[in-house]
């Protein structure tokens, strides 16, 4: 039976917002709440306690959310793994997440429901946003008739592939018969021109529906009862795939790039600094940018999960030296297999380069980096945050897919936007060293053209009365809406 709170309208409408811990997931989620409260909500954060200690080792963020946002809570829970268990890896996802999920489902039912979170001049949560893989929030918001409204980390496309799973079924594409990856799929509507088989979300790739990982997609990816989507893209990139969501989802709010909307909405209220709230950063590849031409630059990352074997690295840096293009490389530590986490690996290869023309680094400043007037292309495994931050810069895309929406967001770049090229994940130097020359030589001016205007497109949308900007109007009018229904 729902557990009906009390609610009062003397204070802002609150909401409450629940990320997947991974990195990927609570960056936009945190710009998301930064929004919402500079927009005058009342905000609770939820992380988990191994993530807040580390975000609250960084001083920058401490003092940015103490000194900038009032309203602003974070509050932490277990994610019931021990502390010295790595969690950070694509091969955790469903570990973390059925750990999260016995451990959190009670504390953060507690937490709301003994109104400890709205304590302290604060009313009763007025709406959850939930993270669109954690089905539980979801559940805990029903249980005490709070309503709930979804964040999809991945793009407009990619969410709709997720939907379309059960039609894929049903067609019986899935599971896929043979072993032919670029074999057309045609279950998914609006797709069915450019759409392979391993385009699909990489949990697809199953011989049997019952496994783990398909079921855990399966289940927690259809949303239903939900009252509203929250996605991080924006109406001129994905119109019609925003188009088929809307006719399943009342609400869809396309409010991205959240980054590039929170800079815009900061800026307008003449508050300069933005932070970047990730891991610790190397910054001297930006002097080093400094010194390299316009437009010179391959920067390379393959985003905050994934791990490659010193035989794929290897690959990658010897297509990069080939190619004879300059390059900015970010190794994350801990990124490499079959070695002592990449230490080994860095080591040898900055003995072999010139400064002159490379430069390696474990965590970049990425954003700035893809803004640095130098870099003219990103090698990217394609991971929706790094696609949006390489979109609005207007750099032109060498995708690398490797899981989950990766070979989506892959495929919009290629083939339908046309901002980049694709390398396959078995590649080798050669195809490597080619595809770099493509973008980097040969179809340089047009890639550079078509992200030119992409950029503007997206920088349009985020500006006063651009399309993201007036989705955020909307979802902070809603979500007051549900408050003043509450509290009647
Ligand atoms: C994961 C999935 O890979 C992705 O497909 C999904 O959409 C979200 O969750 P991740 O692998 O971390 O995310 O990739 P991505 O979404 O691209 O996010 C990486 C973030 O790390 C970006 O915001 C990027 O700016 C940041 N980054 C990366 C840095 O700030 N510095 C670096 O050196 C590397």
């Amino acid at each position: 039976m729902a557990e009906k709170l009390a609610t009062s309208t003397q204070f802002p409408p609150h909401v409450l917002l629940f990320p997947f811990p991974f990195q990927g997931h609570i960056t936009p989620m945190l710009h998301l709440a930064e929004l919402l409260s500079l927009g005058g909500l009342h905000v609770t954060f939820i992380n988990t306690v191994h993530n807040h200690k580390r975000l609250l080792s960084n001083a920058d963020f401490r003092s940015h959310f103490s000194r900038r946002y009032t309203g602003f809570r974070f509050e932490s829970i277990s994610d019931g793994l021990p502390d010295d268990q790595p969690r950070s890896e694509e091969k955790r996802l469903l570990d973390v997440h059925a750990s999260l999920r016995a451990s959190a489902k009670p504390a953060l039912k507690e937490l709301i429901s003994s109104g400890g979170v709205a304590s302290g001049g604060r009313g009763a949560v007025s709406c959850v946003i939930a993270d669109g893989i954690l089905g539980f929030v979801r559940e805990v918001a029903e249980d005490l008739g709070i309503p709930v409204i979804y964040f999809r980390t991945v793009c407009a496309s990619a969410v709709w592939t997720f939907f379309s799973i059960p039609n894929l079924i049903q067609a019986k594409e899935l599971p896929f018969q043979g072993n032919d990856l670029d074999k057309p799929v045609g279950s998914v509507e609006g797709m069915e021109d450019f759409l392979r088989r391993g385009d699909l979300p990489s949990f697809c790739r199953v011989d049997d529906l019952s496994a783990p990982s398909f079921q855990f997609v399966l289940s927690e990816t259809r949303h239903p009862k939900t009252i509203g989507l929250i996605l991080n893209t924006f109406e001129d990139l994905e119109k019609p795939m925003l188009d088929h969501i809307r006719a399943r989802v009342p609400n869809l709010y396309a409010i991205g790039p959240f980054h590039a909307h929170l800079r815009a909405k900061l800026e307008a209220q003449s508050i300069k600094q933005y932070i970047n709230l990730q891991e610790e950063e190397d910054r001297s590849c930006m002097e080093w940018l400094d010194r390299q031409p316009d437009k010179s630059v391959i920067y390379v990352s393959l985003g905050s999960l994934i791990t490659v074997s010193r035989e794929t690295l290897t690959e990658l840096w010897h297509g990069l030296l080939n190619s004879g293009q300059r390059f900015l490389w970010v190794i994350r530590r801990g990124s490499v297999t079959d070695d002592d986490g990449g230490e080994k690996f860095v080591a040898e290869i900055k003995e072999k380069i010139t400064k002159t023309t490379a430069y390696i680094v474990g965590w970049a400043p990425q954003k700035e980096a893809l803004s640095h007037r130098a870099v003219g292309g990103f090698l990217t495994h394609s991971g929706w945050n790094s696609t949006l931050e390489s979109i609005i810069c207007g750099v032109p895309m060498i995708c690398w897919p490797h899981f989950a929406d990766q070979p989506v967001n892959a495929r919009m770049v290629e083939t339908v936007w046309k901002l980049g090229v694709t390398i396959k994940s078995s590649c080798d130097r050669v195809d490597i060293e080619k595809k770099i020359r493509d973008l980097m030589e040969v179809r340089k001016d047009e890639f550079l053209e078509r992200a030119e205007k992409m950029a503007n497109l997206a920088k349009q949308s985020v500006s006063k009365g651009g399309s993201s900007w007036c989705y955020l109007d909307r979802l902070i009018k809603d979500i007051s809406c549900m408050a003043a229904q509450k509290s009647i």
